[in-house]
């Protein structure tokens, strides 16, 4: 285990959602695996004019009633700041030397940008105004959260500025789904097994097939998603990192450069969608009211914060190709969007089938394809589906399963996303970040597709009742097949699954 040095946590936006929800329970959890640094405080930092004790009892909601929570809770410091006005930077900075005698911690700070997006050039511009920026004995490390951008051009203004404030090494741009330990086992599946890797290419794949379906709505956060939509809010970035784990060449070792330049060259390889065949790529839906196990659920456009007209994506499905040698004409299909049937996120590689079908008789199975499904979430696992035998006279052949699954590991749990990243930014591993040049690569690909529909309103956009998967118009996007249709259990699947 790597050393980690002491150090200061500043959380910009610390009376939000996100502090509370997850990067408080986070900071927890290593506290009780001790995995904090031997001297480590959180100074949060916002607007509301909290105490440290207000602040340490706001949080108190979202972590377990367990005995270690008191001295927990002693690393929790709080500084009103109104995150733009240069003047409140100075009593931030006195606050932080206050700390680091008090408590004796290095001057070494990480910022954690957990604001609004207006925020993102500001606050590292009054950071560096004030020499709060700069690493020399002591480190200064910068974690942003999405939205990294709203468009290329965008997410390219704030790559400059905050390379003005920040260096590119200081800097962690976060993806929360790099941080899942099922993505990480990704490139473990690949790369330690000698039975993958050799049939990961255009000659024994056919086609790929990533799924990212959430059964939730958008739960009050209709102001912010309708300004966003499914392809910012998920694909542009969750789903896009994913293919990149997915397609990449063997990095040469496991470090930051490494895994990032493979990464990146897998986006520079997407093929570009030219704007005039979006529609032949890219199905784009929203939910409408209906009735889910005998309930009525709203539609998209009656949430509140949503515009009565919105056209707005809560679905996205698309095929792409990536051109290079490992896939050349290999399809790749994602489809992400809110209010389906069950939350599930996986991906599908299905095999191509054998060459000369030996078994083939009547109706029987026999030409089915191999299918290696890893399952990011939720019951975590690896399932392979190969023909067996049926038993008995003849030589049916039947679909069969072999499974993992995490649960079935006894001791071990797995940790959540920001734990695993908020440790990594700790040790000044960027690895499991995304890079500067990786997000806009992935912005220029959606780019075209943002255009499309900018440029075009009347261009469709298909409704369909929450509680499905989606519009019937992206189950025509995979000729001659089908997505999968999964389930809770990753073994269940082929059935119109269950709410
Ligand atoms: C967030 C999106 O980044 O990811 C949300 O803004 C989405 O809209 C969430 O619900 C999904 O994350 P997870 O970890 O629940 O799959």
């Amino acid at each position: 285990m790597k050393q980690t040095e002491n150090q200061i946590l500043i959380i910009f936006g610390a009376s939000g959602d996100l502090t509370k929800r997850k990067l408080i329970p986070a900071l927890y959890s290593l506290f009780v695996q001790n995995l904090l640094p031997e001297k480590f405080a959180v100074l949060g930092a916002s607007r509301s004019p909290l105490t440290d004790n207000q602040f340490r009892k706001r949080v108190e909601e979202f972590l377990p009633k367990e005995k270690q929570v008191a001295e927990f809770k002693k690393l929790l410091f709080y500084q009103p700041v109104e995150t733009n006005r240069i003047v409140d930077f100075i009593p931030l900075k006195k606050r932080l030397k206050q700390l680091s005698t008090d408590l004796q911690i290095e001057k070494n700070y990480i910022f954690y940008l957990s604001t609004p997006p207006s925020l993102y050039e500001v606050i590292p511009r009054l950071l560096s105004k004030n020499k709060l920026s700069k690493s020399s004995k002591h480190f200064r490390r910068l974690i942003v959260e999405k939205p990294f951008g709203t468009n290329l051009a965008s997410a390219k203004e704030l790559n400059t500025k905050l390379l003005n404030y920040f260096d590119e090494e200081q800097i962690y741009r976060i993806d929360h789904y790099l941080g899942k330990e099922t993505v990480q086992n990704m490139l473990v599946t690949r790369f330690s097994n000698g039975i993958f890797e050799p049939l990961w290419n255009r000659n024994y794949i056919e086609r790929v097939e990533i799924t990212s379906a959430e059964s939730l709505g958008v739960e009050g956060r209709g102001g912010y998603y309708d300004h966003s939509g499914a392809l910012r809010d998920m694909l542009q970035n969750h789903l896009l990192q994913l293919v990149g784990f997915v397609a990449m060449e063997p990095p040469t070792v496991i470090d930051a450069t490494s895994i990032r330049n493979e990464t990146i060259k897998v986006f520079q390889s997407l093929r570009p969608i030219p704007e005039n065949r979006i529609v032949d790529h890219v199905i784009r839906g929203q939910y409408t009211s209906s009735k889910i196990k005998n309930k009525n659920v709203a539609g998209y456009r009656e949430e509140p914060g949503v515009d009565p007209k919105s056209r707005t994506e809560t679905f996205i499905a698309l095929k792409f190709y990536i051109d290079n040698w490992r896939w050349a004409d290999v399809p790749f299909y994602i489809r992400t969007g809110k209010k389906l049937p069950t939350r599930v996120t996986e991906i599908v590689i299905h095999f191509k089938s054998v060459p000369h079908h030996l078994f083939d008789s009547g109706n029987n199975q026999a030409s089915t394809n191999n299918q290696l499904i890893i399952r990011i979430q939720p019951d975590e696992g690896i399932l392979l589906k190969f023909g067996m035998k049926t038993p008995g006279a003849g030589f049916d052949v039947q679909t069969v399963n072999m499974d993992f699954h995490y649960s079935d590991l006894t001791n071990t749990t797995v940790p959540a996303a920001y734990e695993r990243l908020l440790l990594d930014c700790m040790q000044g591993d960027a690895t499991l970040y995304a890079r500067g040049d990786g997000v806009e690569e992935a912005w220029k690909f959606v780019q075209p597709i943002i255009n499309a529909w900018e440029n075009n309103p009347e261009m469709p956009i298909y409704g369909y009742p929450a509680g499905t998967w989606g519009p019937e118009e992206s189950f025509e996007l995979i000729p001659n097949a089908e997505w999968r249709f999964p389930c809770k259990n990753l073994t269940d699947d082929g059935l119109y699954c269950e709410l």
